[in-house]
C-alpha cells in the first residue's frame, strides 16, 4: 500500500509586488475572489484531497494570514446573538484544529525550491503535496484530488500540467515529456523559465505537485538557477536524473494564474458568474456593459 498523502506545504511567502500598493498592508494570500481569500480555496482543495497537515511557509508581514486560521470569539459570538447561522457556518470552513496547522519562517526570498525546503522538518519519511495559492484552478473533482487519485497508480512525483501557447512558456516550469499516456506524461525533463524558442514542449507545470521526501533531500544541495533561485522544477528534474519518476497530470479544469492583475480579475468574473446568489445580477451588468461599449467603438 502507497503511504497516503496527508500534509501539504503553502508557501505563502512571497512579497506580491505586482499587487502593490494594496500588498504592502495585506499579504496577497489574503485577497478575496468573491468573498474568499485565495488561500481558503487552496486550504478547501487540499481538504478534498484529504489533507490533513497544512504547513504554511511564511516571511515578515503575514501576520494577517495567521489570524485569518484562528478562532474568532467575540466574531462568533455576535453572530450567534444575532441568529445568523448562515454566516457562522461560513466562518466554520476558516478554522483549524490545533496541531493541524504550522508555520514556518523563510528568512530570505531565495526561491520556490528554497520555502519548500524550509519545510523539511516537518515532513517526514511520507509524500507531501505543495499548492501554490496563486494558481487558483476551478474544476468539478478539485484538481489536487485528481492528482491523489492517479498517484495512487503512479508513486513517484507527480505536478500539474497544462498546454500553454509557446510565446507564454517561458513564465513556467515547462516539461520534457518522455510518453504521452492521455491524461498522464512521463516526463523525463523539466526547464523552469525556458527562453523563447527553447521549451522542450508546450506543457507548463501548475501549482500543485505530489513529491517524495527525497525531493527535499534533493533540495539540500541545490543551486540556484532561473532568476538566481533555487527552483523546485530542478530538483525535481534532478529526481529524474537519478532514475526516479516523475508524472504530469493533465487535470480537468480551468486555472486561473491570480498571481497576474489580469489573471485574478478574470477569476474574479468566473467565480461572481459562478455563485448562484450574484449570477443574475452580474450577468446583466456584464451584458449591459458590453453592450454599452460596442455602442462606443
Ligand atoms: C512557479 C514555478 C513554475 C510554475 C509556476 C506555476 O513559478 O516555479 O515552475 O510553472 O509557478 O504557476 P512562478 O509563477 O512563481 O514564477
Amino acid at each position: 500500500m502507497r503511504r497516503k498523502v496527508t500534509k501539504a506545504i503553502f508557501p505563502v511567502a512571497g512579497m506580491g509586488t505586482r499587487f502593490l500598493p494594496a500588498t504592502k498592508s495585506i499579504p496577497k494570500e489574503i485577497m478575496t475572489l468573491v468573498d474568499r481569500p485565495l488561500i481558503q480555496y487552496a486550504i478547501d482543495e487540499a481538504r478534498a484531497a484529504g489533507i490533513k497537515e497544512f504547513i504554511f511557509v511564511t516571511s515578515r508581514g503575514k501576520g494577517a494570514l495567521e489570524d485569518y486560521f484562528d478562532l474568532a470569539p467575540e466574531l462568533e459570538n455576535a453572530l450567534r446573538k444575532s441568529g445568523k447561522d448562515a454566516l457562522l457556518e461560513t466562518l466554520r470552513a476558516t478554522n483549524m484544529d490545533s496541531g493541524a496547522i504550522a508555520y514556518v519562517r523563510q528568512h530570505r526570498a531565495l526561491g520556490l525550491g528554497h520555502a519548500v525546503w524550509c519545510a523539511k522538518r516537518l515532513i517526514s519519511n511520507e509524500p507531501f503535496a505543495v499548492i501554490l495559492p496563486d494558481d487558483v484552478i476551478a474544476a468539478e473533482q478539485p484538481c489536487l484530488a485528481q492528482m491523489v487519485e492517479a498517484y495512487e497508480q503512479t508513486g513517484g512525483c507527480m505536478v500539474a500540467a497544462m498546454e500553454v501557447p509557446p510565446a507564454k512558456a517561458g513564465a513556467y516550469g515547462v516539461l520534457d515529456v518522455a510518453e504521452d499516456m492521455g491524461s498522464l506524461v512521463k516526463v523525463r525533463g523539466m526547464v523552469e523559465k525556458p527562453p523563447l524558442g527553447e521549451a522542450p514542449s508546450n506543457l507548463a507545470v501548475i501549482g500543485r505537485y505530489i513529491l517524495t521526501p527525497k525531493v527535499l533531500q534533493t533540495l539540500n544541495r541545490m543551486k540556484s538557477g532561473a532568476g538566481g533561485e533555487i527552483q523546485l522544477t530542478d530538483a525535481i528534474a534532478e529526481e529524474i536524473r537519478q532514475g526516479r519518476e516523475v508524472y504530469g497530470h493533465r487535470f480537468r479544469g480551468q486555472r486561473f494564474d491570480c498571481g497576474s492583475k489580469a489573471g485574478f480579475l478574470q477569476a474574479t468574473v468566473a467565480f461572481g458568474l459562478a455563485r448562484e446568489d450574484l449570477r443574475d445580477e452580474f450577468q446583466t451588468y456584464l451584458g449591459e456593459l458590453m453592450q454599452a461599449q460596442q455602442a462606443a467603438e
